[in-house]
């Protein structure tokens, strides 16, 4: 999924890095999940893990990936449905797809509020979704809830279909990486019919732990050999600029307003998008954590201070910096066509004061 400081591309570098660095462990904790591509990752190596965000999307991505283990079978659900599969080797899981996908469109609180013809009354009509694969997400969404009331569905298979939904959703959207705004113009990827494209989930049999919360209220519930820290790096507000995953992660009809459509965030704002209100929570993370080591993946265009974080973080044991330069180049307003690699950092924090788990 495309999503801002997914990690998806440096598990390897991460991994690596703390192998090198002889940081072994059995868990983790994820502490600002998103897309939980480092959950999957640890998970993927055996590690335990226990994740967590702020934001529902995540929690329902946390929920198919992290704590479902594998390919659940739907077989209440499909005693009850009729599908005709479409190719010779497939799933149960591929069955329900494919009956989702051959849906009729509805016109509901996606269509009427994000798709041009549901929102023509507007002066800026939007233009999230073209109103057929609007209509495509309503119909899916609607029936996935109404299975789970019906319990056709599982616990697993409801967050497995919800999983889905999000992670195809953010192939058709026109939009320009994130939610805060709409295209003008259709980016022809949003013109292609809406289809529920399958995702990989991950076979094992440990039992994991995930959450939707302000993690800073899970410090005293979690204890992980490992916490990882993936903080938002600068001002910008995670909730707002996924505004769309999150409702139709909740299908909850809330009132959205502005030009773009957004739902109210006041409870999904985040201490790390915020110098000071960020250094202020690292330090507690660094001080009431039960970790053996504290890792933190910044950049060195963050809005905490790199001598900062080291004041903050050294209070509390061994602290390491290690640095990768990232391929990203970003051009600068004042020279014109210069341009500058980020610097891609992960701190190391050895607790001198480990807890005896
Ligand atoms: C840089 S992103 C993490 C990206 C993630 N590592 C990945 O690979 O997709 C930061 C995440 O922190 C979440 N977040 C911010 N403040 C939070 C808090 N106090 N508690 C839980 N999650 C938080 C945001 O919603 C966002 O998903």
């Amino acid at each position: 999924m495309r999503y801002i400081g997914n990690k998806e591309n440096l598990t390897d570098f991460i991994y690596e890095t703390l192998k090198d660095n002889g940081i072994e462990g059995e868990s983790l904790f994820d502490f600002f999940s998103g897309t939980a591509s480092v959950a999957k990752f640890f998970k993927e190596k055996g590690f335990k893990i226990y994740s967590s965000d702020i934001m529902y999307f995540s929690y329902v991505l946390q929920e198919a990936y992290i704590k479902n283990n594998g390919y659940p079978e739907f077989k209440k659900l499909l005693n009850k449905i009729t599908v005709i599969p479409t190719t010779l080797i497939y799933k149960n899981y591929d069955l329900v797809l494919t009956y989702l996908n051959n849906l009729k469109g509805k016109k509901g609180f996606i269509y009427q509020n994000y798709s041009p013809g549901g929102t023509k009354e507007l002066d800026k009509p939007r233009m999230y979704l073209s109103d057929e694969n609007a209509m495509k997400i309503d119909a899916i969404r609607s029936t996935i809830e109404e299975w789970k009331k019906e319990e056709l569905i599982n616990h697993n298979e409801y967050y497995v279909l919800l999983a889905t939904l999000l992670e195809s959703v953010s192939f058709y959207t026109n939009v320009a990486g994130v939610y805060a705004a709409f295209s003008k113009k259709w980016d022809p990827r949003a013109l292609k019919p809406f289809e529920m494209r399958s995702i990989s989930l991950i076979e094992g049999n440990q039992q994991h732990e995930v959450f939707c919360a302000d993690s800073m209220e899970l410090l005293d519930k979690v204890e992980a050999d490992i916490i990882y820290l993936d903080p938002p790096y600068n001002q910008r507000q995670y909730a707002p600029n996924y505004h769309l995953l999150e409702t139709i992660a909740k299908y909850d009809s809330p009132d959205i307003y502005g030009v773009a459509g957004l739902r109210p965030y006041d409870e999904q704002k985040s201490t790390f998008c915020n110098a000071v209100t960020a250094l202020r929570d690292l330090e507690i993370i660094a001080k009431e954590g039960n970790y053996k080591y504290l890792v933190l993946s910044y950049n060195n265009e963050g809005i905490m201070q790199e001598e900062d974080i080291k004041e903050v973080l050294s209070k509390y044991g061994d602290l390491k910096l290690i640095e990768k330069t990232y391929g990203r180049f970003k051009s600068h307003s004042r020279t014109k066509n210069a341009a500058k690699k980020v610097r891609e950092q992960l701190y190391i924090l050895k607790n001198s004061y480990i807890r005896e788990f």
